[in-house]
């Protein structure tokens, strides 16, 4: 069964705002690229993003709002850099990272304290937000590897077949994807290159830093030292391994079952019925809950590595390795 493909009537946006709402996914037209979209702050809905994408790890989302409000609910502060670069690029294909609200999911973050942000230029996305009423998290509609779509011709089959909608708004004005930036009091960092040119910035804000790793590859944020690790070390069991815990404070995140040693000092369970999906959408929030807890050691189940379960192995093994 494929997604239906429908034409920006208002009906249809209006059908995938509710789409959107109930937890479900929507392919949408922006000025740069289609977009995957999930509601943001729906945890469970984002989870089923990397799903559909197969992506074989957590990258953090940009979330879309139709109007400069919304940006309050999503982030702690704006400096006066970023608000004028809002004022001048805003609606259009500039994304700025800032330091997020707590209603903003781990999830659309991979664990980082910031959330990227754009408002679209493109009609049938600020309608679609606006109908919906809620941030709308999305990366580009493409499976894992493949090109960022410009026109729904470009919509992978395999991606068409797991999601709930696809609204066609034609060939897309820009067709790269947005400028990212990252702005503190002190400086403004361009994290990846795109359709605001840095020349355009430049002349909003004076000189800007370039943190993009080479022109055409984005800089990962996988790869940026604040890339969220938990400070407590992390283990990854092996199956069947038992945990030795004497005299330490140990933590424990399981993927099911709370284990039956009484012995430890925090327990944190991933998805009590072993859904992937629930387990990926909460995995960051326990991370974050056991760093907390003031352990000498986390020690982490094992999940099946399919789907889901591939990248919420990844991040596990970087945590374990981050503080080998
Ligand atoms: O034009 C675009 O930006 C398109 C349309 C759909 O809006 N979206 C897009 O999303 O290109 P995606 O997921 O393919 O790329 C998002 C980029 C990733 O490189 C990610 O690492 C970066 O944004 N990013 C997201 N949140 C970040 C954060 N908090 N800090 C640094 N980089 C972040
Ligand atoms: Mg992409």
């Amino acid at each position: 069964m494929h997604a239906p493909i429908r034409p920006p009537t208002e009906e249809a946006i209006a059908e995938a705002a509710r789409v959107l709402r109930a937890g479900g996914l929507v392919v949408f037209p922006t000025e740069t690229v289609y977009g995957l979209g999930a509601h943001a702050l729906d945890a469970y809905a984002v989870a089923r993003i990397f799903e559909v994408k197969n992506r074989p790890r957590f990258d953090p989302l940009i979330v879309h709002i139709a109007d400069p409000s919304g940006m309050e609910e999503l982030w702690e502060a704006v400096p006066d850099r970023a608000r004028r670069l809002i004022e001048r690029f805003w609606p259009g294909p500039l994304t700025v990272v800032l330091p997020k609200r707590p209603v903003v999911p781990d999830i659309v973050t991979a664990g980082l304290p910031t959330v990227a942000v754009r408002m679209p230029s493109h009609p049938v996305a600020q309608a679609l937000i606006r109908t919906a009423g809620v941030p709308v998290a999305a990366p580009s509609a493409n499976p894992f590897g493949h090109l960022s779509p410009t026109r729904v011709e470009h919509i992978a089959p395999a991606l068409r077949a797991r999601v709930d909608l696809i609204i066609d708004g034609g060939p897309c004005e820009f067709g790269v994807e947005s400028t990212i930036v990252g702005v503190t009091e002190e400086a403004v960092t361009v994290l990846r290159l795109g359709a605001v040119p840095v020349e355009a910035l430049e002349a909003v804000v004076g000189p800007v830093t370039l943190s993009t790793g080479s022109p055409d590859r984005p800089m990962s944020p996988g790869q940026l030292p604040r890339h969220y690790a938990p400070r407590t070390p992390v283990r990854v069991l092996r199956p069947g391994e038992t945990v030795p815990t004497s005299g330490r404070r140990v933590g424990y995140l399981a993927f099911r079952q709370v284990p039956v040693d009484p012995s430890f000092q925090a327990v944190e369970v991933l998805s009590p019925t072993g859904d992937l999906r629930e387990a990926a959408a909460r995995l960051f929030d326990c991370l974050h809950r056991l760093d907390e807890a003031g352990l000498d050691v986390i020690y982490a189940e094992p999940v099946p590595e399919v789907g889901l379960g591939r990248a919420i192995m990844d991040r596990l093994r970087r945590a374990a390795a981050e503080v080998g």
